[in-house]
């Protein structure tokens, strides 16, 4: 373990791993994101990931959610496609080849989504994004954990962080056991927190230090799915997708502090928000 295995996320950083449109692109060339979100109560889990995925560049956005979310869905992200999945929980994730798959918000940890996760995870041999539920519903079933595919990422909150792998004594220990964890398992873990930590399967830790406790509201986590779908669609490589999709969260709920204060501010307005980021970038 030595220091440069410790690492501050800067702003020349992400100047270097950021990737600006060609003029040539076309919607094949970016990607295509499947969101798998929301269950009856939570579809606007979906309706956030799905437009962060959108907002952040995707060539093609795909939400499979349960049918009682069609008309929210087709209505508030009229650009994205739509599939269902079941008629209020998701029973069934369609998989689809060369694309992008962000599992968790909001799904609900109901028998069948688990069936549902489980089946996904047998047959897709492409690394994913898993968060929320997804994640719950692995900590409960801890047989799918072998079946994540390598160079996955997964982005759980302390507490879904503690039911996957167990209790630590304070944030410090928590790290190392992520080390250990994304080492063993050669994943991604997003550990959420004031400050996010990004571990690659090497044990290298990535400090963001974009964010504010606006951010600390119902929903913040969807979008952040949605961008690092996103950017993974867009072929950035994972370890790259989390630092960059990471930063630009934390920097879009800076701008949205500013203007509309911690207090006041949507995770809505975050996504919006990351149209000015893209512009600083640029
Ligand atoms: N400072 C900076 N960033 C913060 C702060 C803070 N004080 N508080 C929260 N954040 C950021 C986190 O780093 C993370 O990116 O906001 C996001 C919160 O994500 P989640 O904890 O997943 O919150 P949420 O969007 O509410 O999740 C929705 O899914 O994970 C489940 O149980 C969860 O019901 C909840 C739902
Ligand atoms: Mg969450």
């Amino acid at each position: 373990k030595t220091a440069t295995d410790y690492v501050v996320t800067d702003d020349e950083t992400i100047k270097g791993i950021f990737k600006p449109r060609s003029d040539f692109a076309h919607k094949g060339s970016h990607g295509k994101a499947i969101i798998v979100a929301g269950s009856y109560g939570k579809i606007g889990a979906a309706v956030l990931a799905t437009q962060a995925a959108m907002k952040t560049g995707a060539g093609l956005t795909l939400t499979i959610a349960p049918n009682c979310g069609y008309e929210i869905l087709q209505t508030t992200c009229p650009e994205a496609m739509f599939i269902s999945g079941g008629e209020n929980f998701i029973k069934e994730i369609e998989i689809q080849k060369d694309s992008v798959y962000g599992i968790g918000p909001g799904l609900g940890t109901d028998l069948q989504t688990e069936k549902a996760l489980l089946d996904f995870l047998k047959h897709s041999q492409n690394p994913v994004l898993l968060d929320a539920d997804a994640l719950n519903l692995i900590s409960r079933n801890q047989d799918i954990i072998s079946l994540i595919p390598k160079n996955s990422v997964i982005t759980p909150h302390p507490k879904e962080f503690e039911r996957l792998f167990g209790k630590t004594e304070d944030s410090f220990q928590r790290l190392e056991l992520a080390r250990i964890k994304a080492k063993e398992l050669k994943i991604h873990i997003v550990l959420k927190d004031h400050h996010t930590q990004i571990i690659t399967p090497e044990g290298k830790v990535f400090y963001n230090i974009t964010g504010n406790s606006g951010l600390a509201k119902g929903g913040s986590g969807d979008v952040l799915t949605g961008i690092i779908t996103s950017l993974l669609a867009q072929q950035y490589s994972a370890k790259n997708a989390c630092i960059l999709g990471v930063w630009l969260h934390g920097k879009a709920a800076d701008f949205s502090a500013e203007k509309f204060s911690k207090e006041a501010m949507l995770p809505s307005n975050v996504i919006d928000e990351l149209g000015n980021v893209f512009l600083l970038l640029n």
